[in-house]
């Protein structure tokens, strides 16, 4: 059999594995505290983004089917606003030169743009939406 992570902690002493799980809530705490509260969910609109900023970040959220997407404002092929553009499915079309930009991760789903656009993870409370931009 051999060996897990489990039995490592298990063989630490009692003191060690104290400092372990305290490090460990510690660190838990920290991811459940990284989220931030950008917008109403009340704002979205199906087939339509908009746009949040936070701390000089430009920020677009869409919804679709109900789920939340959070990406870049910017266009990485120019000065375009991606919360202006068409929604097909899943994808964002730029308003200018119609590259388009996947929601779910940001990544070109058709030229010309070549780069992908940062995207968030997004989490729905209390009828807010809150991004993960640690
Ligand atoms: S500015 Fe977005 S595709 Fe050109």
């Amino acid at each position: 059999m051999g060996a897990s992570p489990a039995g490592d902690f298990y063989s630490l002493p009692l003191r060690n594995r104290q400092q372990a799980g305290s490090y460990k809530k510690t660190q838990r705490k920290k991811a459940m505290s990284n989220w931030t509260d950008v917008a109403a969910e009340a704002d979205l609109f199906e087939g339509a983004g908009i746009a949040v900023a936070h701390e000089g970040q430009d920020i677009a959220l869409f919804i679709v089917d109900g789920e939340v997407f959070a990406i870049n404002n910017l266009c990485t092929h120019g000065n375009a606003k991606l919360c202006d553009g068409f929604v097909e499915g899943h994808n964002v079309e730029c308003p200018f030169h119609q590259a388009q930009f996947s929601l779910r991760d940001g990544s070109v789903a058709c030229g010309p743009a070549t780069e992908p656009v940062k995207s968030w993870p997004v989490k729905m409370e209390g009828g807010r939406v809150f991004l993960q931009l640690g």
